[in-house]
């Protein structure tokens, strides 16, 4: 295990994934985590991330300087390297000259971080703060023509800290720095397989629920069913899906997904009509945190009923991913949206959760599928949110909005399977804004709804690129769905990433 320690930088998670790519495991830990957590832990190895502040100022993200004495190998990365100076006894100071982009580097002194490779290095800077005075121990790793000391090292201790940022592309030799401090300084070795975590993730969920009763929210998507094949191989039959339909799923979803479970999986599944409910209390309501709070903490009062009509429940399997914990909030990452299942959650519930996926990415869940030899289908099923159509009705929910969602969606869908590209692109789907624009349909003037096409290719939704299509498709689409589906008169497409966007429009 290597344990990352956040400061709120912006590369956490890219350093994160650069470790995971090597097969080593690794958690992410804000920095508030206290030493003794860190013993529990017993990584070997340990990385502290960049961060926004100056160590130097009194209310700056600290640590315990215990952390460099464990013995365990540290290495520092920006703020990271300043806060280990910081800590080891040198002085931080604000830098003459700040440096952002890139920067050469030169190697000083020979350490095990920057051993195998020669020459000066190109690296990625972004900061305004260096280290002035070494601490006791150690020694100038290497400098840049702006910062004299890019690098630091203290060889006794295994502490390494850099100022540049080795996880980002535009270091290229930085995978191989990180490599030589995983597995040279760190002795660790790359054993963490996808297979290896179904075997563990399966024998803690026995641990936990020994021989007592789960139900699992089942969407049909990747994320859920992962989840509840994982927990069904830990506890077999005590295992009891529901599958809640909210009235807010694509059009024909719901015999899909039933259909599917009951050809391919082997799992207990109750379906719940809850269409009423939903759209009751969503009844005028417009904003966007609003409506996904109502939505997460719907669920979970039906998961609680539902529990209570099978009768002694604790659990509560749920198929959260890193990225919804990530981006609803941590201790150090602000509130982007809060994702359904976690920052939609109600604060008293009467299940306890479990949630096997919630340290994997999205393409780590899908080859979590693949070792568990799931249909195609599911492995590459295009994401789709827990509050499924309401964040993407824009504005208040109404079941005329939601028919012609459905509508355009499926349209949008049949046609970029017909031209082979359904597959080609990570996640697709259509808005329906909260606006009336004029047309002209047949002669006559038209006051209908747009239609936003929103297609995206990312890895693992923490950013995406705005799928490129050629200008045939787009007239194509445009032709079907301003002809096909009632109410609509106009196609727009969205061109903008993430970020500066997030993928959803709410
Ligand atoms: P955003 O819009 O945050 O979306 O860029 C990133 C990915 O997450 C999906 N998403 C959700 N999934 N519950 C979910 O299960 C949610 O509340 C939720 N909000 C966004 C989104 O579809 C995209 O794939």
């Amino acid at each position: 295990l290597v344990v990352v320690i956040d400061f709120g930088g912006q590369y956490s998670q890219l350093i994160a994934r650069r470790i995971r790519e090597e097969s080593v495991y690794c958690e992410i830990h804000p920095y508030t985590i206290s030493v003794e957590k860190i013993q529990e832990l017993s990584p070997k190895a340990i990385i502290l991330s960049g961060g926004p502040s100056s160590v130097y100022l009194d209310e700056s993200p600290d640590i315990d300087s215990e952390i460099f004495e464990l013995g365990i190998p540290v290495l520092g990365i920006c703020y990271g390297m300043q806060i280990m100076a910081k800590k080891s006894g040198g002085k931080v100071v604000r830098a003459e000259k700040r440096e952002y982009g890139k920067a050469l580097f030169e190697v000083l002194n020979g350490n095990h971080l920057t051993e195998g490779l020669s020459g000066e290095l190109l690296v990625w800077m972004s900061h305004g703060d260096s280290v002035e005075e070494l601490p006791p121990g150690f020694k100038v790793m290497g400098k840049t023509d702006n910062t004299p000391v890019a690098g630091i090292f203290n060889p006794q201790k295994q502490l390494y800290g850099v100022q540049f940022h080795l996880e980002v592309l535009h270091t290229p030799k930085g995978q191989e720095m990180l490599n030589n401090f995983l597995f040279e300084i760190a002795e660790l070795s790359s054993d963490w397989t996808m297979d290896s975590y179904i075997d563990e993730t399966v024998n803690s969920i026995k641990k936990e629920v020994g021989d007592r009763n789960a139900i699992c929210g089942l969407s049909g998507g990747i994320d859920s069913t992962v989840a509840a094949v994982l927990v069904q191989q830990a506890i077999g039959d005590n295992l009891t899906c529901i599958f809640v339909n909210h009235g807010l799923l694509r059009k024909d979803e719901e015999n899909q997904v039933l259909e599917l479970f009951r050809e391919k999986f082997d799992v207990k599944v109750v379906y719940v009509d809850a269409r009423e409910r939903f759209l009751s209390k969503l009844k005028g309501v417009t904003d966007p945190e609003q409506k996904r709070k109502i939505i997460g903490e719907e669920f979970i009062r039906v998961f609680e009923e539902e529990a209570r009509k099978i009768g002694d429940v604790d659990f509560l399997v749920q198929g959260t991913l890193y990225t919804d914990v990530v981006e609803s909030g941590t201790e150090t990452a602000s509130v982007i949206k809060s994702h359904h299942n976690v920052g939609g959650l109600p604060e008293k519930m009467e299940l306890s959760l479990i949630e096997p996926l919630n340290s994997l990415f999205k393409d780590e869940v899908r080859q979590v599928a693949k070792e568990l030899e799931m249909p195609k289908e599911v492995v590459w099923r295009h994401p789709f949110p827990g509050p499924g159509l309401a964040i993407r009705v824009l504005g208040e929910v109404t079941e005329d909005k939601l028919s012609i969602l459905k509508e355009a969606d499926a349209v949008v869908a049949d046609e970029l399977k017909k031209v082979g590209l359904y597959h080609d692109i990570w996640q697709l789907f259509t808005v329906l804004p909260d606006i009336k624009t004029v047309g002209v349909k047949g002669d006559e003037r038209s006051y209908d709804y747009p239609i936003i096409l929103r297609a995206v290719n990312s890895q693992d939704g923490m950013t995406a690129d705005w799928y490129r299509f050629s200008n045939d498709v787009l007239e194509s689409l445009s032709n079907r769905v301003v002809n096909e589906v009632e109410g609509v008169n106009r196609l727009v497409y969205d061109i903008t990433s993430k970020p500066p966007a997030t993928i959803e429009w709410e």
